[in-house]
């Protein structure tokens, strides 16, 4: 199993110790490749807000040679661990900087078979904001499933026995979940965003956007191909596709 583990911290303290556990205990479990990315070092260049990797494609983004590096580890890997703390309520700028990199992949989702697990330390506020925020950015990327794990050290610096039992627990139902190879069900959510950006590519508003969708087949799905479906689920896509569809015609 090939793991993608990104450091959002600019040290190796709090959150990378639940890393660590995490590491662990799915090292224990069977054969795990971690590739770690420490963000700090990468020495990313702000988003300079261009657009040229929405509208002209990944490969223009003025930073396209570190960013590309990061896309092939997400696209190679079986699955992915982020990690942040709280900062001023937020994921760090670390985190933030290498996502808004990557808004690309809001418009030509690439993650469908791919597993995460969010990881976030604050000291005492915050935690479910960033979580909910890294979860999100995710599942628009395509991921297919995203755990979580976040904790208030309030003053502590050190894991104690019950954080590592619940990180052991997360890290066990991770690891099963991604050797499994079985897909989710998508959630609403990522149903709703899915359609919409369905819709959008429909109506043939950026190009690189349309070939991509097509060439995928995704845009005559109503979500992406061998993701298992119920009806409800099937007749809610169709009708979130149709509303969108209306609106950006
Ligand atoms: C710049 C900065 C901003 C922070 N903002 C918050 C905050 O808004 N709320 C909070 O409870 N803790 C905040 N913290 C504390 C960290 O979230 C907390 O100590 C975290 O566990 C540090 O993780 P690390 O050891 O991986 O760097 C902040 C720390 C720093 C350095």
């Amino acid at each position: 199993m090939k793991c993608l583990v990104i450091n959002g911290s600019p040290r190796r303290k709090n959150t990378w110790s639940m890393v660590k556990e995490v590491e662990n205990t799915m090292s224990n479990l069977g054969e795990v490749e971690f590739y770690e990315i420490h963000l700090k070092k990468e020495k990313i260049p702000f988003c300079r807000g261009c657009f040229n990797c929405i509208l002209n494609g990944e490969d223009k983004c003025p930073n396209s040679d570190i960013i590309q590096n990061i896309a092939r580890k997400f696209e190679e890997s079986d699955c992915i661990i982020l990690s942040s703390p709280v900062y001023v309520l937020g994921p760090t700028g670390l985190i933030k900087n290498m996502l808004d990199h990557f808004a690309y992949y809001y418009h030509r989702p690439k993650l469908f078979n791919k597993k995460a697990l969010v990881l976030v330390s604050t000291q005492g506020s915050g935690k479910k904001e960033v979580e909910n925020y890294l979860k999100k950015s995710l599942f628009n990327f395509g991921v297919n499933k995203v755990y979580s794990c976040s904790f208030r050290f309030a003053g502590k610096n050190k894991l104690d026995n019950k954080m590592k039992d619940k990180l052991d627990k997360v890290a066990s139902d991770f690891f099963k979940d991604v050797n499994s190879k079985k897909l989710h069900s998508p959630s609403f959510y990522q149903i709703r965003n899915y359609s919409m950006w369905r819709a959008m590519t429909h109506n043939n508003n950026i190009q690189i956007d349309n070939e991509f969708w097509i060439k995928n087949n995704l845009e005559n799905n109503i979500f992406a191909p061998g993701i298992p479906m119920n009806i409800f689920k099937k007749a809610y896509a169709k009708i979130v596709f149709l509303f969108f569809n209306k609106i950006f015609s």
